[in-house]
């Protein structure tokens, strides 16, 4: 594994120009646009990168976008890999590791959620201040990798608080409402059933998705600081808000883009 690492971060460093990129960014299910905001330098496909898995799913691209954002050297990831798709957990969280092998140590994390919280509206951008795992398979499972860190990583600041307060303080200034809240990740494929949404509900949880969870925990394994956001795209407040498809989710992304490219543009600005 730490050999697969630093073959596909030597690859990735030959466009890095010598230069620091600190910064990371994911960007989830209809939600790549960001990478439109990017002054990019260099796109790298995922089949071009030594060891990385490439992604299956309608609306993700399948790119890392090398460029500057807010004024700051960034790695933005457009598509990433989801267990659904059938990749075990240490291939979903391999770009992660990579990003960490290449000096990035800020991760911004978005995705596309449903909103579990009955107050939250499509098109509402929640921040999240904590994850359940809900995965059945967990990415540090297996023999621990010192040299990336503990065997028993801690998970109780998961999501920066200073980061969280950054967010605040730009989302403010720009004028955009933000909402607050504990993701759910859950395998998937299929969305949840009005049973399961309540039962997300009972047991704290705000919006539910397929994804993040891992790349967060493996982020926090290495030490890296982590930001997530994810976009509401569907209200499971009533039963007819229920029937969800991807297509409604991919639209509903759509809108919200703008919004949280300021607001990510802002906190690295101000990182
Ligand atoms: N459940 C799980 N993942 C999702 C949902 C949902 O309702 N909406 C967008 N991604």
């Amino acid at each position: 594994m730490l050999e697969r690492i630093k073959n596909s971060a030597r690859y990735i460093a030959r466009y890095l120009d010598k230069e620091e990129y600190a910064t990371g960014i994911i960007l989830g299910s209809g939600l790549g646009e960001l990478g439109a905001s990017i002054d990019i330098r260099h796109t790298i496909p995922y089949a071009a990168i030594p060891h990385f898995p490439v992604s299956t799913v309608q609306g993700h691209k399948g790119n890392l976008l090398i460029g500057t954002f807010g004024g700051k050297n960034v790695i933005a990831m457009q598509g990433r890999f989801h267990y659904y798709e059938g990749y075990p957990m240490q291939e979903v969280t391999f770009p992660v590791r990579v990003l960490h092998e290449v000096g990035v140590k800020h991760l911004f994390v978005s995705n596309a959620a449903g909103g579990v919280n009955t107050s939250f509206l499509a098109g509402d951008l929640m921040v999240i201040t904590d994850h359940i795992n809900l995965f059945p398979e967990h990415p540090l499972r297996g023999k621990n990798l010192d040299r990336l860190g503990p065997r028993f990583p801690g998970m109780t600041e998961a999501y920066s608080p200073r980061l969280i307060r950054l967010a605040e303080n730009c989302a403010r200034k720009l004028d955009i409402e933000l909402r607050h809240g504990v993701y759910a990740g859950l395998q998937g494929p299929s969305f949840e059933t009005p049973a399961e949404y309540r039962w997300l509900r009972t047991i704290g949880c705000d919006a539910v998705g397929m994804s993040t969870v891992p790349e967060v925990i493996v982020a926090r394994h290495m030490g890296m600081e982590c930001f997530g956001m994810s976009v509401i795209t569907n209200s499971t407040a009533t039963s007819e808000a229920m029937k969800t498809d991807h297509t409604e989710v991919q639209e509903v992304g759509n809108s919200a883009q703008p919004r949280m490219t300021a607001l990510f543009k802002s906190i690295i600005e101000h990182l």
